[in-house]
């Protein structure tokens, strides 16, 4: 019989409690244990060479291969933390937002090692855990503060009113900015994932071709689909009149138009916060324009910027392991059995 209510009640204040994180909702296979403050082991298999061809992720390969990197990517993970399952007090999982399949299969396994070892399961929202990874090296950090996730599938602003208390206020009316990179990087020709290559070309170009007519945001909704268009548009333009047109300018140029309002509705949301600190989160948080930026901003305005180091930007078990801690202090997020992945799940939407 399974029933591990006693046991999680148990880990409720304490610090020093032992989690295994399991992440699988895009292209990365990914274990990490973390204990009292500390990433005792952080292993991620990344798919990224399998769906380079394709030029993004097929989820069906992408669940395909979880399922065989999984087993062996949680072994080495429990072996580089120096520990066997018995040793962990509770299993944190990944249950959405991401690619269904993808989240089936971390999930199922999270389930199979909860019930085969007798150990709490705890759900971790995908969105809240990139929040976490904040607090991987910034021991300190503590909400209130405003966040930014930035990632291939979310553009969200988040104010974080306490460890498990999430309200989005501020996103995208469409398409992610990660989405937008990508697909920016596709119609240049340049590799998946298009962010990091996009990055490190803008870095020799001029912000001098004006994609998108500056309008005053209001800043409360971001659109990527107009600016993604736009960038169609102007390479379908300069090919037609058989102009040359120089990659970098378009690298440097579409990313400040798809970074810049951001920064705007970032400083609106610090300043109705009333808080003097913002986190940043997520794969494109790793952009070194944005990096720059927030900084500036926070320089400008009067708010402190914290900042994962890249590695824990993008998606990694390690972040899930520290939002599983956060629950379990407080017993909260214990799953059943019976937990399903959820797709689309929302920011605020475990409880
Ligand atoms: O957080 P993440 O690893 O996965 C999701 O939850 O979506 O984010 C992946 C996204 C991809 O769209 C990737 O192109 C983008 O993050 N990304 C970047 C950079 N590094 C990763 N975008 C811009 N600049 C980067 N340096
Ligand atoms: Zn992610």
């Amino acid at each position: 019989m399974y029933n591990v209510v006693k046991q999680f009640e148990k880990l409720k204040g304490r610090q020093d409690i032992v989690i295994l994180g399991i992440e699988s909702s895009c292209d990365e296979t990914a274990a990490a244990v973390y204990s009292g403050g500390k990433i005792l082991s952080d292993v991620v298999a990344s798919q990224v060479e399998i769906h380079k061809r394709f030029g993004g992720v097929v989820p069906e390969i992408a669940s395909r291969n979880h399922t065989l990197a999984l087993p062996n990517v949680v072994d080495e993970a429990l072996k580089k933390a120096g520990v066997g399952l018995n040793d962990v007090d509770a299993i944190g999982v990944t249950y959405g937002a991401g690619l269904i399949g993808a989240l089936l299969v971390g999930v199922s396994s999270a389930k199979a090692l909860a019930y085969a070892a007798n150990k709490p399961l705890i759900k971790v929202n995908h969105i809240q855990a990139h929040i976490c990874a904040n607090y991987i090296e910034h021991e300190n950090l503590k909400p209130p503060f405003l966040a930014l996730v930035a990632s291939g599938g979310h553009t969200s602003v988040v104010e974080v009113n306490g460890f498990n208390e999430y309200k989005l206020v501020g996103s995208t009316t469409d398409d992610a900015i990660g989405e937008a990179f990508d697909k920016v990087a596709r119609l240049l020709g340049l590799s998946y994932p298009g962010g990091p290559n996009i990055d490190r070309l803008a870095k020799d170009g001029r912000n001098v071709i004006e994609f998108v007519k500056k309008k005053k945001t209001d800043g409360e909704r971001i659109s990527y689909s107009g600016l993604k268009t736009a960038v169609v548009n102007y390479i379908h333009n300069c090919k037609q009149r058989e102009e040359e047109y120089d990659v970098k300018d378009v690298c440097a140029s579409f990313t400040a138009a798809a970074v810049d309002p951001l920064v705007k509705m970032v400083v609106k949301n610090v300043q109705n916060l009333k808080t003097d600190k913002l986190a940043i989160a997520g794969g494109v948080a790793s952009n070194s324009y944005l990096r720059a930026k927030m900084n500036e901003a926070g320089k400008h305005y009067g708010f402190e910027v914290i900042m994962p180091s890249p590695s824990y930007c993008t998606d990694n078990a390690a972040m899930v392991a520290v939002r599983a801690a956060l629950s379990a202090r407080e017993g909260r997020n214990l799953a059943e059995l019976d937990l399903n992945p959820v797709g689309s799940l929302g920011i605020g939407g475990d409880e």
